[in-house]
């Protein structure tokens, strides 16, 4: 492996941090970026986005829930010479009309950068570090989902993949779905968890 690092953002959250890991297990230099990471970023303070691109080879690309690819920020990449970006999407982004991420897959696809776009199914870690933790540990968890099944998947594995197309040939231009080995309902995740938990 080279001594370019590659830049991770949202590296101290629930997907950024584990493909930092996995980046860090190949041997990898990496960069962990976030408002309160190793190097500053921001989204909402411009002066913290060139420091962190610069000399960066590559980018795992995460924006947190509500906040937009800003193509400011793509088009900066692509001139300060960032070789690749991958992107976290999500696999529901159509069927859920998710705008935000409708229009970050276009801003990367249009950057001029060679790009991956990672579309990952909903995340475990969603029921103990993301949004239903609270309702989890309070014991009742209600989604308007009704009988729709998920390919849960575990964070960890999302990690291992963005290493690996981080760091191999042959991913650029592609898109790939991600999924759990298994499509359950909320209803069915829930009684895993009932079994493991005893809750
Ligand atoms: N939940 C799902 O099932 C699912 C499925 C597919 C895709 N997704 C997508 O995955 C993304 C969420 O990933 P995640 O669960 O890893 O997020 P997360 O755990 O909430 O972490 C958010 C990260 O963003 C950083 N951050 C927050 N505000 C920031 C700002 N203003 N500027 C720069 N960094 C900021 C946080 O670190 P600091 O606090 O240090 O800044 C943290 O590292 C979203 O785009 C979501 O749409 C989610």
């Amino acid at each position: 492996m080279g001594t370019t690092p590659i830049l991770v953002l949202g590296a101290t959250g629930s997907a950024g941090r584990r493909v930092a890991a996995h980046l860090r297990s190949l041997g990898v230099p990496v960069r962990p970026a976030s408002r309160h990471g190793s190097t500053r970023f921001d989204w909402h303070d411009r002066g913290t986005w060139e420091p962190a691109l610069r000399g960066a080879g590559r980018m795992f690309l995460m924006a947190p829930d509500g906040i937009p690819v800003d193509p400011d920020f793509a088009d900066l990449a692509a001139d300060l010479g960032v070789g690749q970006v991958v992107l976290l999407s999500s696999r529901a982004i159509e069927t859920m009309g998710d705008q935000r991420l409708i229009e970050a897959e276009d801003t990367v696809k249009k950057c001029g950068v060679a790009w991956t776009v990672l579309r990952v199914d909903w995340f475990d870690q969603n029921f103990d570090e993301g949004p239903f933790r609270g309702a989890v540990l309070a014991g009742e968890l209600a989604v308007p989902v009704g009988d729709c099944r998920q390919g849960f998947v575990d964070l960890d594995d999302v990690g291992a993949v963005a290493a690996r197309v981080l760091t191999e040939d042959g991913h650029t231009d592609r898109t790939y779905e991600l999924t759990g080995p298994q499509a359950l309902s909320f209803a069915e995740a829930c009684t895993v968890i009932e079994d493991v938990t005893r809750r």
